[in-house]
């Protein structure tokens, strides 16, 4: 018997049949099923607003679908809320975690299931710091527990969230129970996805695991089997035996890929005209003087690893820090050192690595992002004339792709692609000159990967400048017409990258290290 057949006999401990689930304007869930076994990595992969969430949602009861049942271990049971659903063995980590900042791990460990402790009416600290450091021990994790959780990792943070989940399962007396991952490699280093993995691989053998991610390869190497969703529905499963990476991302989107994925053909040679002059900029702490250019439709990669520097070299472009020597001109012209309101006046945008926090207002509608910079282009007799906001936000909308029921749909109920091309079409609408963009495909599916790579090689034939920093290396050398390397606070390198000159990653590699 095979793999596969082994495991359809092995027994559902959870099962999601015929789940609907309808919101304004969309079908998020159209009558889709799900089935945990015991013991199962399972992967749940699908574009950005395929559904993937919200059947999470559902699974623990934050979100009540329209239709459906959810059986577990054959018997249908209803899930009011997620702390119902932690006693019957199913908890979740979102993306954006949830453990109260200010308190410490063993605080947030056992965060209103203190009564477990309580020995004789008191409770007992001791035996809590205790059953902590075992936990966490028993995870690899080697941390302070009376630390505030807002000075570990963002990496430590999701494992005192597994840690919390599987410590619960066992207070409740579950021996198998379900947990959901919602994209929880986005933020983390290399070296910090093989840990978890490994522990995932650990926790496995007392749990199921669902694990949602837009990073296929590491779906496709870890889980044991893979289900794909599309618009709302369920398109296929198979066993990662079977699974190959290019047949998931055509599942996925429902085309297949040019070969060329950074549209590297579309590369041009950089205009003649210069826009962004750095010189000899410093901070002290961060980086040492460094002087570069951008050229006219020109793709600048920054390549270094976190702490290299880089990260500070572009908030003080974007005028949010202070350099504190050097100068720095767009089109010949000097910008004044940190005012972030000139220097977006001035014509350069900065799409920052947390659009939900610093990209996008979430609480206003699609069209009030579009327009957010242009608003006095927006204006008829001193007034904002309400036709020419919807006709900006209707034309950027369509130029960028934005999938949404409406432009006055709330930008916190989009999709992650959907909330990252809103950023982007807000800048094009107010005519930058140079664009940063941080980490521009996190969270992003490989069908809006692919739109905004040829959204930037448009953007490139327009004659904007981008300074960018990817999420691998491979995305920086295709993308890039020429990459910068950091290492220790210094500028070390600079290397050509036209179509073909691209260095390989080991040359990268080989110098940020
Ligand atoms: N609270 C809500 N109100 C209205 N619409 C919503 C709400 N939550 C989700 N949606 C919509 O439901 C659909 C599915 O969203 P969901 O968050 O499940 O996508 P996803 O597969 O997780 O995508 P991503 O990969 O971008 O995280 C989307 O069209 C989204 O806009
Ligand atoms: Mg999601």
């Amino acid at each position: 018997m095979n793999d596969t057949s082994n495991r359809a006999n092995q027994e559902a401990m959870l099962a999601l049949c015929q789940i609907t689930k309808e919101f304004p304007g969309v079908v998020a869930l159209d009558r889709v099923d799900l089935t945990i076994r015991r013991n199962e990595l399972v992967g749940l992969v699908g574009e950005n607003g395929a559904g993937k969430s919200v059947l999470m949602k559902i699974m623990i009861g934050l979100i009540q679908p329209d239709g459906g049942t959810i059986k577990l271990h054959g018997e249908p049971i209803t899930l009011k809320n997620p702390s119902d659903a932690i006693k019957n063995g199913i908890g979740m980590v979102f993306q954006d975690g949830s453990l109260v900042r200010n308190l410490s791990v063993v605080e947030n460990l056992f965060l209103c299931h203190e009564t477990a402790f309580r020995r004789f009416g008191l409770l007992s600290v001791r035996s809590m710091r205790a059953a902590a450091r075992e936990l966490l021990t028993q995870m690899k994790l080697h941390i302070d527990v009376d630390l505030p959780v807002a000075e570990i990792s963002p990496a430590e943070r999701q494992m005192v969230e597994i840690a919390r989940l599987l410590w619960l399962s066992e207070l409740y007396e579950h021996d198998n129970p379900v947990l959901i991952l919602d994209e929880p490699t986005t933020v983390l280093a290399d070296k910090e996805r093989e840990t978890l993995f490994s522990i995932l691989q650990d926790i496995k053998k007392q749990a199921s695991i669902v694990l949602i991610s837009h990073r296929l390869q590491e779906i496709v190497e870890n889980c044991n089997r893979i289900v794909i969703l599309k618009d709302g529905k369920n398109v296929t499963e198979m066993a990662t035996s079977e699974a190959r990476l290019l047949k998931v991302e055509q599942l996925m989107v429902g085309h297949s890929f040019s070969a060329d994925r950074f549209h590297e053909d579309e590369q041009r040679t950089r205009g003649e005209k210069e826009i962004l002059r750095v010189e000899n900029l410093s901070k002290a702490g961060f980086f040492e003087p460094l002087s570069f250019t951008v050229g006219e439709g020109e793709i600048v990669g920054l390549i270094g690893l976190v702490g290299s520097g880089k990260e500070e070299v572009c908030k003080c472009l974007a005028g949010l820090e202070k350099a504190d020597t050097g100068s720095i001109a767009l089109d010949g012209r000097k910008l004044p050192r940190g005012s972030p309101s000139s220097t977006v006046r001035a014509g350069l945008g900065h799409i920052p690595i947390d659009r939900r926090s610093e990209g996008l207002a979430l609480m206003m509608n699609v069209a009030e992002n579009v327009n957010l910079l242009v608003l006095n282009r927006l204006k008829a007799g001193g007034f904002l004339s309400p036709a020419r906001e919807r006709k900006n936000a209707h034309h950027w909308v369509a130029e960028c792709q934005i999938k949404t029921p409406s432009i006055a749909t709330l930008c916190s109920n989009l999709s992650g692609g959907n909330q990252q091309k809103t950023v982007i079409s807000k800048w094009l609408s107010s005519r930058v000159r140079l664009l940063i963009l941080d980490h521009p495909t996190r969270g992003v599916d490989v069908g809006a990967k692919d739109e905004i790579y040829k959204l930037m090689r448009k953007l490139a034939k327009e004659g904007i400048g981008m300074l960018i920093m990817c999420d691998t290396i491979e995305e920086d050398i295709g993308l890039a017409d020429r990459i910068l390397v950091m290492k220790d606070s210094r500028l070390v390198k600079e290397i050509d990258s036209s179509p073909n000159k691209k260095p390989t990653p080991q040359d990268i590699i080989g110098l940020i290290v």
